[in-house]
């Protein structure tokens, strides 16, 4: 049974999420633009601005081409439209790869956006990469798991922590995002088993996507949960709304009346 929650009224900060863990879940969805960014203000705790938009807003087929020009233009869009969330850039693929890409990328994402964190995907192997980050005040929120910007190097998109062996990796690398100082990590596709387990071995937040509901918080793409992007669903998603629908319908009514000249009447007329 859902409950109902209260508005959220004061901007989110770093602090306000530290403090979330093991107390409330935490609330995050995407945004890729000011209009909607503005109708989720107040909504949830945070916003990410997910390389996600090259394939559900640029109908790419995969994360790999966002660029970083992409993500700043889009991060600068909803920190427009959204004042309260705390607002992640996510790093697009090849835009940290090494420190100081990472540095250089992630002081122009602080610089021309006003993001108050970034997000990139890795486990240990990218340990030093946020050490990095978060030593020249920059704050990063990790991404293990199922990482899409790994597509081709891992052969697909594959569910982790299937196993004690890769449960004890997906462990490790959650424990290197945390001691190199990241402030919360997203657990992306991942048996709820190992989700558990990462949850209760670190200190900072696991903010889950296909991770079932034993992670600190909860993120989704918005058109995967309004149902406006239908080229397919992964069994996590759960649909809070008919966008494509609704569109559908609007538009088809819209052709009607123009076509009979019903629209626009006297009403709609100067
Ligand atoms: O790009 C994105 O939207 C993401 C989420 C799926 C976590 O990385």
């Amino acid at each position: 049974m859902s409950i109902q929650t209260p508005k959220i009224e004061k901007k989110v900060t770093l602090t306000t999420i530290a403090k979330m863990k093991g107390v409330e879940p935490i609330t995050m969805v995407t945004a890729y633009d000011a209009l909607f960014a503005q109708l989720f203000d107040g909504e949830v705790e945070m916003i990410l601005v997910g390389d996600s938009l090259n394939m559900s807003f640029l109908g790419k087929e995969d994360t790999l081409s966002a660029t970083m020009d992409q993500m700043i233009y889009h991060t600068q869009a909803v920190c427009n439209g959204a004042k309260l969330p705390l607002i992640v850039l996510d790093m697009p693929f090849g835009s940290y790869s090494t420190v100081d890409d990472a540095i250089h990328n992630a002081t122009r994402a602080y610089r021309e956006t006003n993001a108050q964190a970034i997000k990139i995907e890795g486990g240990k192997e990218r340990a030093h990469i946020v050490e990095a980050l978060t030593q020249n005040s920059i704050a990063v929120l990790g991404h293990i798991g199922l990482m899409p910007q790994f597509l081709r190097s891992d052969g697909g998109y594959k569910i982790r922590g299937k196993d004690a062996e890769d449960i004890k990796h997906l462990l490790e690398d959650a424990k290197a995002l945390e001691a190199a100082g990241a402030f919360a990590v997203v657990v992306e596709g991942v048996k709820k088993e190992a989700a558990l387990a990462i949850t209760e071995a670190i200190n900072i937040p696991t903010i889950g996507i296909g991770a079932g509901n034993v992670t600190d918080g909860q993120v989704l793409v918005w058109s995967d949960m309004f149902d406006f992007f239908e080229a397919f669903t992964p069994k996590f998603v759960k649909k809070y709304g008919k966008g494509a629908q609704m569109i559908r319908e609007g538009l088809s009514a819209y052709r009607d009346e123009v076509k009979s000249r019903e629209f626009p009447s006297e009403a709609y007329t100067y």
